[in-house]
C-alpha cells in the first residue's frame, strides 16, 4: 500500500517518476505527489486523485531537476487530500520525505515536536518522518535518518532528499519493501522492480533497517550503527514487456491471457531442472504430522483448495486460517507442523506476521510467493516461486493459477515420499498436472461465450457461486473476484449449505454460479440447482459433463475434462472472465478497484 519512488542521476527525474509511479499504482491511487531539487531548491507537487490528475497538474507546473522523490497513496491516516499526500517537507523547508507504511507512535512523537515548538501541516503519520529529521538533522543527513529511525514504530520505507544535501537520496527500509536500481545514468528506489524496470534490471533488495545513501554514480549502505555493510547486486529476469499492457484494455485480461503461458514455467520450474524441484525434493516431509496453511485474500482461497487436495494425496491433517486470525490466536503449532505461507507480494503485514509467529513456536516454514526479493520470500525456511512474471493488475489472477499448479505438485511429492501414492500413480498425476496449460487455453479460446454471458448480468445487485468439496473452494475465489473489481454483493456457498440459510435470499432473476467437477456430486450440486432454479434463479452451470441440460434458465460453460483435483485451474479461468466482463460491461476500472491496493504492507 502506497508506492515510493527516487532518482538520482544526470538525467531529468521527474519524467523517470511519472513513468515509474504508474508502475506503482496499483499500490495506491488516492493521490500521488512528486518532489524534486530544482534550481532553486524543492519544487513539489501533490494532488489528490489518480495520477493522471497529477499529470495535468504538472503540464501546468512542469518541474525539472536531477534528484527527485516520489508517492502515490493508500489513505491510512488522514482524508485523502492535497495536504495529506506525499512528499512531505518538515516545516523548515528542509527535508522531505516519501512513506510507504504506518508510523505507529506517530501521535506521541508529533505531541513532542509540538512542544517544542514544531507546526504540522497535515493529518498524516507520515509527516512527522520529515519533522523528526528535520529535529535531528545537524549537517548530515544520514545521521539524521538513523536518529529518525531510532525514534519511529511501526512499518516504513523511505525515501529522503535534504536542501543541504543536492545529489544525495537516502533511503530505509523496516516490514515494506525498497529496492535499489542502479543503471548507468543513475541510481533509483522503488517499492517494486516493475518501477525501474524500464532503466534497469540491476538490484538491491534492502533488508530490514539497512540504510542506503546513492548519488549519480554510488550507491552505499549503512546499518543503524553507521557502520557500512556490503550488499550484493541481483539481476531480475522480468521482462520490461511483462510490465506493460502490450496492447490490451487491462492488465487484469493480459494477465488471464498469460496463463497457459505461467503455468507452464511454473510446472517446469517443478517437475523439470528447475529450483522448485530441488526444494520440493528435499522438503523432510516424515517429519510433519500436521499442515498449515494461512494467507489473505485469494492467495488464502488457494489454501482452501490446496486442504481438498492434502488431505485427499496425503491423509494428513491440513488447516487453513486467514493470516489475519492466525497470528491472533496462539495456533496450535510445533516444529512437527509445516506451516505454508502463500503470498503473490511476499509482503502482505499479515502473511508476514503469521510467518513470524510460525517460527518463533518451531514451526518449518515453506512459502509459495511471486516476487523474489521480498519479506517472505527471504524469511520463510524454503520457498518456492510463482513464475507469474510482474502482477500488476489489483485482482491476482496468474498468480493465484501459479499457486495452485505449485500446491498440486507439492502435495504429489509429499504424498510419494510419505508412502500414501505410488510412483506411477505420481506419473499420471502429473502428466493431468502438465496438461492444463493446453486446457486453459481451450476455455480462453471460448472467451466469446462468457463475454456475451458477462454482458448480460451488469444488472444484477448480488450473485451467488454454489459447489461442494473441492469446487466450493473454486467457488470463493470467483466470488471474490466479482465483488472486487465490479462492485456486485456476492456469496460463495457449499452447496449442501443452501438449505440452511442462504436459500432465502434466492428469488425471481437471482444468479446462481454453479461448479461442478466433482462426478460423484454432480447429481447432489444439480439438485441444488433444480432448488435455486425452482425459485426463480438463474444459473450459469460450469462442470465437464457432456451431458449437462441447457434450459432457459441454465446456461452451461463445458469444461475440459481433468482431474478432479485440478479442476480448480479450469474453473477459475471460466469466473475470471465472467467478472472481468461484468466489470469491463459495467465500464469500471478494472485493474485499481476502488479502496482497494494490491501489496497490503498495513494491517
Ligand atoms: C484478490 C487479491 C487479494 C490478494 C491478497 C493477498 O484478487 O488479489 O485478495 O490475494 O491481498 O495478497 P498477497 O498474495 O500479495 O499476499
Amino acid at each position: 500500500m502506497c508506492g515510493i519512488i527516487g532518482y538520482v542521476g544526470s538525467e531529468n527525474a521527474v519524467p523517470i517518476i511519472v513513468e515509474g509511479l504508474k508502475k506503482l499504482e496499483y499500490r495506491g491511487y488516492d493521490s500521488a505527489g512528486i518532489a524534486v531539487y530544482g534550481q532553486d531548491g524543492f519544487d513539489l507537487v501533490k494532488q489528490k486523485g489518480r495520477l493522471a490528475a497529477l499529470e495535468e497538474r504538472l503540464k501546468d507546473r512542469p518541474l525539472t531537476g536531477r534528484l527527485g522523490i516520489g508517492h502515490t497513496r493508500w489513505a491510512t491516516h488522514g482524508e485523502p487530500s492535497d495536504i495529506n499526500s506525499h512528499p512531505h517537507v518538515g516545516s523548515k523547508g528542509r527535508i522531505a520525505v516519501v512513506h510507504n507504511g504506518v508510523i505507529e507512535n506517530y501521535k506521541e512523537i508529533k505531541e513532542r515536536l509540538k512542544r517544542k515548538g514544531v507546526s504540522f501541516a497535515s493529518q498524516t503519520d507520515s509527516e512527522v518522518i520529515a519533522q523528526l529529521a528535520e529535529y535531528y538533522y545537524d549537517g548530515d543527513l544520514l545521521d539524521a535518518v538513523i536518529k529518525a529511525a531510532g525514534a519511529m514504530e511501526g512499518s516504513y520505507a523511505l525515501g529522503f532528499m535534504c536542501l543541504d544535501e543536492p545529489g544525495v537520496l537516502i533511503a530505509i527500509k523496516k516490514d515494506n519493501p525498497l529496492i535499489v536500481g542502479v543503471s548507468e545514468h543513475g541510481r533509483f528506489i522503488a517499492s517494486d522492480v516493475p518501477a525501474v524496470l524500464k532503466h534497469t534490471n540491476a538490484v538491491y533488495y534492502l533488508n530490514d533497517k539497512e540504510i542506503a545513501v546513492l548519488t549519480e554514480n554510488d550507491a552505499r549502505f549503512y546499518n543503524l550503527d553507521r557502520e557500512q555493510i556490503q550488499k550484493n547486486i541481483e539481476i531480475v529476469t522480468w521482462s520490461l514487456d511483462s510490465a506493460e499492457k502490450g496492447g490490451w484494455p487491462h492488465f487484469m485480461l493480459k494477465e488471464i491471457m498469460e496463463q497457459p503461458k505461467v503455468l507452464r514455467d511454473t510446472i517446469a520450474s517443478a517437475i523439470g531442472n528447475g529450483e522448485n524441484k530441488n526444494i520440493i525434493g528435499n522438503l523432510d516431509i516424515a517429519r510433519f504430522d500436521k499442515i498449515v496453511i494461512t494467507a489473505c485474500g485469494s492467495a488464502y482461497n488457494a489454501g482452501v483448495v490446496a486442504k481438498y487436495v492434502f488431505e485427499r494425496l496425503c491423509r494428513i491433517s491440513v488447516e487453513v486460517e486467514l493470516a489475519s486470525e492466525f497470528r491472533y490466536k496462539d495456533a496450535i503449532i510445533n516444529e512437527k507442523t509445516l506451516v505454508i505461507l502463500i503470498s503473490q507480494s511476499g509482503e502482505t503485514a499479515d502473511t508476514i506476521a503469521a510467518m513470524r509467529e510460525a517460527k518463533q513456536k518451531g514451526a518449518v516454514t515453506l512459502s509459495i510467493v511471486n516476487v523474489v526479493g521480498s519479506a517472505i520470500a527471504k524469511e520463510s525456511d524454503h520457498c518456492l516461486f510463482t513464475l507469474a512474471g510482474p502482477e500488476i493488475a489489483v485482482a491476482t489472477t496468474k498468480a493465484f493459477s501459479a499457486q495452485l499448479a505449485l500446491l498440486y505438485l507439492l502435495a504429489i511429492r509429499l504424498a510419494v515420499v510419505s508412502g500414501k501414492l505410488t510412483q506411477e500413480s505420481e506419473r499420471e498425476l502429473r502428466s493431468a498436472i502438465a496438461a492444463l496449460p493446453d486446457k486453459v487455453t481451450e476455455i480462453l479460446e471460448r472467451v466469446d461465450f462468457i463475454q456475451k454471458f458477462a454482458s448480460n448480468c451488469v444488472g444484477y445487485k448480488s450473485i451467488f457461486f454454489i459447489g461442494r468439496n473441492i469446487d466450493y473452494a473454486i467457488a470463493l475465489e470467483g466470488s471474490l473476484k466479482l465483488k472486487e473489481i465490479s462492485y456486485i454483493h456476492s456469496e460463495a456457498y457449499a452447496g449442501g449449505e443452501l438449505k440452511h440459510g442462504p436459500i432465502s435470499l434466492i428469488e425471481e432473476n437471482t444468479l446462481v454460479v454453479a461448479i461442478s467437477n466433482c462426478q460423484r456430486l454432480y447429481g447432489k450440486i444439480m439438485s441444488n440447482v433444480e432448488q435455486v432454479v425452482s425459485r426463480g434463479a438463474k444459473v450459469l452451470l460450469l462442470c465437464a459433463c457432456p451431458n449437462a441440460e441447457e434450459t432457459d434458465r441454465l446456461s452451461t460453460f463445458l469444461l475440459p475434462e481433468t482431474h478432479e483435483l485440478f479442476s480448480p485451474t479450469l474453473s477459475v479461468i471460466v469466473l475470471q472472465l465472467f467478472s472481468y466482463y461484468v466489470a469491463a460491461n459495467k465500464g469500471l476500472d478494472i485493474d485499481k478497484p476502488r479502496n482497494l491496493a494490491k501489496s497490503v504492507t498495513v494491517e
